[in-house]
């Protein structure tokens, strides 16, 4: 097995930013990652899982060994009256698995079709779009400890999932390598065409009985509408959580804008488009030096159009942060894992 040393992480992240690993493997199963694991290089440094790099900012150069995942595998475990039942290895592309569920004619996943990154990574960020929710079809998830080499089983409560969030990207960050993902998927599935979006686009598509193919279709038709398409222009995807914000501020908002977008999550908190309040803070669209900026048809997008560093990318975040602050009175966080 090949450990490289100072390799650039250019080609494995969406961002496209130009950083080194001091040192970087591939992994192509659970053995090959107690191999390095227990290679000299390995001593004394820290142990970064990366899987499709489509969720990372990196600022710097790694002093740490980068562990690439490339498990591959798709498998039908079981299935029963209710449920298929199958598991993914962790590096198998997110929307390669998509695929290979609809052209199974199993439901359930075809929401999430083309969100980029890997089976592994989905549930470390729970990952949502258009209604749907990876805890919505979570079985298991296999990971392995890197301190114990031992590789432990996670249930769905064990998971703690929220909103784009899960154990592995808090309590246990850097501390485990999933290796599999385990999908429990219902045989008697209802597509779901709650998001306005997709009923506009289907509607658009003449199709009025969608099948999970269609629902397919029409996601990666919005998405390739609205969202940049990382082989082109580096990005990773939303850069901001949609934030919680208190009823007594929301309203005190609303009086200010009353064009302000807004689901209700509770008696006491709504969600607010984080799009939309840099949109309207004139944030959408705007460019450094050509070089990098916020996206045009995506306010929630931070894009590389070639040349930006990670930090330079990191200050722009920072600069909307403090701007949505001034002007709202709301606290954006971070989605992307920042290194
Ligand atoms: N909006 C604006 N301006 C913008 C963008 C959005 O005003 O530039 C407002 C619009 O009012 C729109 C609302 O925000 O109605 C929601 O926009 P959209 O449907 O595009 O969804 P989003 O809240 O911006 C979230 C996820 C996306 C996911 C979509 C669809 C987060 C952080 N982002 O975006 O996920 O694809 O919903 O479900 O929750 C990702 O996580 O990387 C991601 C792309």
């Amino acid at each position: 097995m090949q450990i490289k040393l100072d390799a650039s992480l250019k080609a494995y992240n969406t961002f496209g930013l130009n950083v080194t690993a001091k040192y970087l493997a591939k992994v192509h199963s659970t053995d090959e990652i107690k191999q390095i694991l227990n290679s000299p290089e390995a001593k004394d440094i820290a142990i970064i899982p990366l899987g499709g790099g489509s969720n990372v900012l990196l600022t710097k150069n790694l002093d740490a060994l980068v562990v690439l995942n490339k498990i591959e595998g798709i498998t039908l475990e079981k299935e029963d009256d209710e449920y298929y039942y199958v598991t993914a290895g962790s590096g198998v592309g997110w929307h390669e698995f998509v695929l290979h569920c609809i052209h199974k004619g199993w439901g359930g996943v075809e929401n999430l079709s083309l969100i980029p990154g890997s089976v592994g990574a989905a549930p470390m960020q729970n990952i949502g779009a258009y209604g749907v929710e990876l805890k919505d079809v979570f079985w298991f998830a296999e990971a392995m400890e890197l301190s114990t080499q031992l590789t432990l089983k996670f249930k769905k409560d064990d998971c703690h999932f929220g909103y784009r969030t899960s154990i592995f990207k808090t309590r246990l960050k850097n501390q485990t390598i999933i290796t599999k993902v385990g999908f429990k998927l219902n045989k008697e599935h209802k597509v779901n065409t709650n998001y306005g979006a997709i009923n506009d686009e289907l509607v658009r598509m003449g199709i009025n009985d969608p099948s999970i193919s269609d629902i397919s279709q029409a996601v990666i038709k919005i998405r390739q509408s609205k969202l940049p398409d990382p082989a082109k222009i580096g990005n990773s995807g939303s850069f901001f959580k949609n934030p919680l914000v208190d009823m007594v501020l929301f309203e005190e908002l609303k009086s200010r804008y009353p064009e302000i977008p807004s689901y209700q999550v509770d008696d006491e908190k709504v969600k607010v488009p984080a799009g939309w309040l840099i949109e309207s803070a004139g944030w959408k669209g705007t460019t450094v030096g050509n070089r990098y900026g916020v996206h045009e048809n995506q306010a929630l997008v931070l894009v590389n159009y070639g040349g930006a560093t990670g930090e330079d990318i990191y200050e722009l975040s920072e600069l909307i942060i403090d701007d949505i602050i001034a002007k709202y009175g709301i606290h954006l966080e971070r989605e992307v894992n920042i290194y």
